[in-house]
């Protein structure tokens, strides 16, 4: 059993963790421990009262004043109870009244892995079953009930949480602040691992030490964002890729969101995490109930790889919904940076006949093919072909080019809508944001009131049929812009603290028919590059397009931060033109391609403008990626090896779970003259294991252990006087016999 119960002491072990909690003598849940796997032993001993001062006691503590909220380790803090720390609930339980004190009240253990209705959420597989602890916390006074729900995966090596307010009282309660989970780890000082960024620069990894009072990290722009990814990773001072202890928590959902880290006046360190409170009020009525969305932990006491690795499989077997998602990915070629808007029947058929040549899998067409969308000013919402463009529509375009060999794959923007379009003259109460106020736009578009079933259900009907009569295999469901002027005309005054969530769970809604309808389309999910990669768009979309900027220098710093969580089979990366067209920067084709295949690769560039040499480089490129895809995709286990924020190297592999073959990419930005030796030391092979290694024309036989400890040279400008700026190597290793 992966929970056991004994004394109401809750311990619940995965494979290498062990997570406990109790119920003290005061009747109150508090938290035990977090960490290296140990046994069932009660871990309060750890806990320590004292007088603190001036930290004051809950009614009914003995005369020694020693027993105080204040420092005590909990699993649900609550506002107003004594405790200064952040919290995970402030709201109105009738009256006014906002200090909650929340007691035990009961628990239940459940075979399988809890749902939360309407939002995405790991979920028993044939990998792991996972199993379901509900503790129950009532309101000392009120028919208030907090159910706490913690979901056990002991094989894949995570822990799920989540909670659900029930009101039970007479009248209304109103919810201001509901976080998913709190951590309370009682010792240790920690630094903090997050990744922040901007459109076309998301997911740069920044390390900090957490120093004392609260650190966040936060999002209000509707999304989960450019700005902030809701994962963030509290870890040792000498934590490193391969040693040390860290900790990560996961948020599972696509729109604002809300870190807190605290360091304490006693050296605590508290993280509690959930939807943005800042844009959220929630009134539940009698009987009513509130989900918030799902929190994964993670535990590694071997540094950030493992935690990385744990993370990439849990999401692959446990999260991913889609059939895809433990299958190759097809290489699709993007028409976006190769025509933009111009584009006709014509010259997407060019660029597929050369698709096909090259051996590629797929064409995708992207912005542009519908309405009146010949720039960005108009056409959203307008879901029909624009017969200008595609005189026999995506039905007869999407048919010729399977006739050609390839898939067909198309890019939508459901949830956006220009007031130049059919749509939003027939709907104009359809646009988040008050009448007769202001209705901000960005890149000329507005946002479609999800939070109205009426929306969802028109968006559905119309792009569904576009689905039907068509023949696609793929859809980039793109998102561009971030919420402003939070108001839902369909809701009254009094609920327009739900309309951000609700806007949310309406997205939800739409993918959840989307891709229950036609389960076979791989969805990639996209909002102006990566400003929704979070596990609630995996959950629905198998892969994510990781940023608009497609250098490829740029993009080994987005990929690597990005590769802490998600996995790299998830990771939309493509080889583009050059000049690049967001950084007007040059790199070599092998340096681009060397990029993108650590992830789903494809191109993002007109095929018919590559010389004849490159034509023969794309066409081993290719043959590259379909014979490694399975190694990459599926079968390998994801290594940082050197970081792109800290120096001029980057480097990375993939080996395959039987250790028998590898793929690793060593990347240099900035050719010196007299460079230092350099040496690249691989990593998660077989210690006793022979290998070859090739490289460029290179070959080398070498057995784990040198190749890992010892490493191998990397030939630099001293060696290959050819080498320039943006050089990389890539390396096949295979064991021999
Ligand atoms: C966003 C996406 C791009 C492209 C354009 C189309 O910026 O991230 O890949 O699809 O929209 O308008």
């Amino acid at each position: 059993m992966a929970i056991n119960i004994k004394n109401q002491i809750f311990t619940l072990h995965t494979k290498n963790s062990t997570y406990q909690m109790k119920v003290d003598e005061q009747n109150m849940l508090i938290h035990t421990y977090y960490g290296n796997r140990t046994d069932d032993t009660d871990c309060s001993y750890l806990i320590r009262m004292a007088d603190r001062g001036f930290s004051g006691n809950i009614p009914g503590t003995d005369r020694e004043r020693v027993y105080s909220l204040d420092f005590l380790p909990q699993e649900f803090p609550v506002y107003g109870d004594g405790d200064y720390r952040v919290d995970c609930l402030k709201a109105d339980l009738g009256s006014g009244v906002q200090d909650g004190m929340f007691f035990f009240d009961s628990y239940q253990i459940r075979e399988g892995k809890y749902n939360i209705p309407g939002l995405p959420a790991f979920f028993s597989s044939e990998k792991s079953e996972g199993e379901t602890l509900e503790i129950v916390l009532k309101d000392a006074v009120e028919e208030v009930y907090v159910h706490l729900l913690y979901g056990v995966f002991e094989e894949l090596d995570i822990i799920t949480r989540a909670a659900v307010v029930e009101n039970r009282t007479e009248g209304d309660i109103q919810i201001s602040r509901i976080m998913s989970a709190c951590l309370d780890l009682g010792m240790g000082k920690y630094d903090l691992i997050h990744f922040y960024g901007k459109h076309a620069g998301e997911r740069q990894m920044e390390r900090n030490s957490l120093p004392h009072g609260i650190t966040e990290l936060r999002s209000t722009r509707g999304t989960s964002s450019h700005q902030h990814n809701p994962f963030v990773i509290l870890a040792d001072k000498d934590t490193t890729e391969s040693t040390g202890e860290c900790y990560s928590a996961s948020f599972l959902y696509s729109g604002g969101f809300h870190a807190q880290a605290e360091v304490d006046q006693f050296n605590q360190t508290r993280l509690v995490i959930g939807i943005d409170d800042y844009d959220f009020s929630w009134k539940l009525k009698k009987g009513e109930s509130f989900s918030t969305p799902e929190v994964c932990l993670t535990y590694s006491a071997d540094g950030f790889s493992k935690l990385s690795q744990t993370l990439h499989q849990a999401i692959v077997s446990n999260l991913i919904r889609s059939c895809w998602k433990d299958r190759v990915r097809p290489i699709l070629v993007n028409n976006w940076e190769a025509t933009y808007f111009d584009f006709n029947k014509d010259n997407l058929i060019a660029i597929a006949k050369e698709a096909a040549e090259l051996n590629l899998d797929m064409l995708v067409l992207d912005d542009g093919w519908f309405g009146k969308r010949d720039d960005d000013f108009s056409g959203l919402g307008d879901w029909f072909v624009n017969k200008n463009k595609l005189p026999n529509g995506i039905s007869g375009l999407s048919r010729k080019i399977e006739e050609m060999g390839l898939k067909f794959g198309l890019w939508v923007e459901l949830e956006m809508v220009n007031k130049n379009s059919d749509c939003y003259r027939a709907h104009p109460d359809w646009l988040i944001g008050a009448p007769e106020r202001f209705e901000s736009h960005s890149r000329h578009q507005h946002v479609l009131d999800f939070s109205r079933p009426e929306v969802v259900d028109f968006i559905y009907d119309s792009i569904s049929k576009v689905i039907e009569e068509s023949s696609i295999s793929y859809i980039k469901w793109d998102m561009n812009r971030y919420m402003s002027e939070p108001f839902s005309r369909g809701a009254s005054a009094a609920d327009q603290g739900k309309t951000m969530h609700k806007y949310i769970l309406g997205v939800y809604e739409l993918y959840t028919r989307l891709t229950e309808r036609f389960p076979d389309i791989l969805f990639e999910s996209c909002a102006s590059g990566g400003a929704r990669f979070d596990p609630g768009m995996l959950y629905f979309a198998p892969q994510t397009w990781t940023s608009d900027d497609t250098d490829a220098a740029e993009r080994e710093k987005i990929q690597y931060g990005t590769s802490f969580v998600y996995p790299i089979v998830s990771m939309g990366s493509h080889v583009s033109a050059v000049p690049n067209h967001q950084l007007h920067r040059t790199t070599p084709l092998s340096t681009r391609a060397n990029v993108a295949y650590f992830g789903t690769f494809g191109y993002e560039l007109d095929l018919n403008l590559l010389s004849a040499k490159e034509i023969e480089e794309v066409k081993a490129q290719v043959e590259f990626m379909k014979e490694h895809r399975d190694l990459i995709q599926v079968e390998g286990d994801f290594y940082r090896i050197l970081s792109p924020f800290e120096g001029n190297d980057t480097a990375w592999m993939v080996v395959s779970r039987d250790k028998k073959q590898a793929v690793a990419g060593y990347y240099e930005r900035l050719n010196k003259v007299n460079a230092s030796w350099m040496r690249l030391r691989f990593k998660g092979l077989d210690e006793d294991q022979l290998y070859k290694v090739k490289w460029e024309d290179k070959c080398l036989k070498a057995y784990g252990n040198e190749l890992m400890y010892a490493g191998i040279p990397v030939d630099r400008d001293y060696c290959n006087k050819t080498n320039g700026d943006f050089h990389s190597v890539l390396y096949t290793i295979e064991a021999e016999g």
